[in-house]
């Protein structure tokens, strides 16, 4: 097992991610700094945009990790950026190629494999902690036909080790993580754009007012999304303000 972190082992939960909070609560020094509260199963695990995480008991990974990076709270989509990438590279290393549909889903063949849910603390101008939760489709076969998901074992066609494979991304965590901390972020910049679904091609898009085709230009350091339409007219989105049509 990684010893860069404590793992909290439970049964069953509501939300990892509520539990990583309760603990943040209860001791505000930084011993719980990677801190890693990892569930068998999920009562009401919680997605982004108050949706919810519904995962099989004991097939999938779900897990929050207490990440304490020393970096200011405008630059927090950089957190985003580097979770994204890292499970990139454990992906790549299984010979999986995978996508990233902003903000930061990860797709493989546009289906979804894992959502990332993070929770910032902010103190003053910088992130006190950052709660990464994470949800990675590992042995489940199937999914409800609107989920449009996919899982290790769907790709693959073997069955995984669950907490083996926790301890194999945390290498690729380790890896990219201190390029949070060191303000040297082009690098995490470069490759998030570089496995950014629809930065080549146009792809379709739903915001308030219409569908539209579009194809991505920038991500800002807001984390916003800039997207170019064929006439050249350029559109800014922030979170829940537009989606992409699959
Ligand atoms: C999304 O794609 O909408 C984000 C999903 C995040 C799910 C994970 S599972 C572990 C952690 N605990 C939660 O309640 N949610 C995150």
């Amino acid at each position: 097992m990684n010893t860069n972190y404590k793992i909290i082992e439970l049964p069953e939960v509501d939300s990892t991610n509520n539990y990583a909070h309760n603990l943040l609560e209860a001791t505000s020094d930084s011993s719980l700094c990677n801190t890693i509260v990892l569930a068998d199963y999920q009562t009401a695990g919680r997605g982004a945009y108050q949706n919810s995480w519904e995962s099989k008991k004991n097939e999938n990974l779900t897990f929050s990790i207490i990440f304490c990076p020393q970096i200011e709270a405008k630059n927090q989509f950089i957190i985003s950026k580097m979770v994204s990438f890292s499970l990139i590279n454990y992906l790549k290393n299984l010979k999986i190629d995978a996508q990233i549909k902003w903000p930061n889903d990860i797709l493989v063949n546009k289906k979804k494999i894992a959502g990332i849910l993070i929770e910032n603390s902010i103190i003053g101008s910088k992130i006190s902690d950052s709660i990464i939760g994470i949800g990675f489709n590992i042995n489940q076969l199937e999914f409800g036909n609107e989920l449009n998901a996919t899982s290790l074992s769907l790709e693959k066609k073997v069955l995984f080790d669950v907490k083996k494979e926790l301890d194999v991304f945390l290498t690729f965590f380790d890896e990219l993580k201190f390029y949070c901390s060191e303000k040297n972020y082009n690098f995490i910049n470069l490759e998030y754009m570089n496995y950014l679904l629809g930065k080549d091609d146009y792809l379709r898009y739903r915001d308030s007012n219409g569908e539209f085709d579009a194809k991505i230009h920038e991500i800002d350091e807001f984390g916003r999304l800039i997207v170019k339409l064929k006439t050249g007219e350029q559109r800014k989105f922030g979170f829940k303000e537009v989606e992409l049509v699959l």
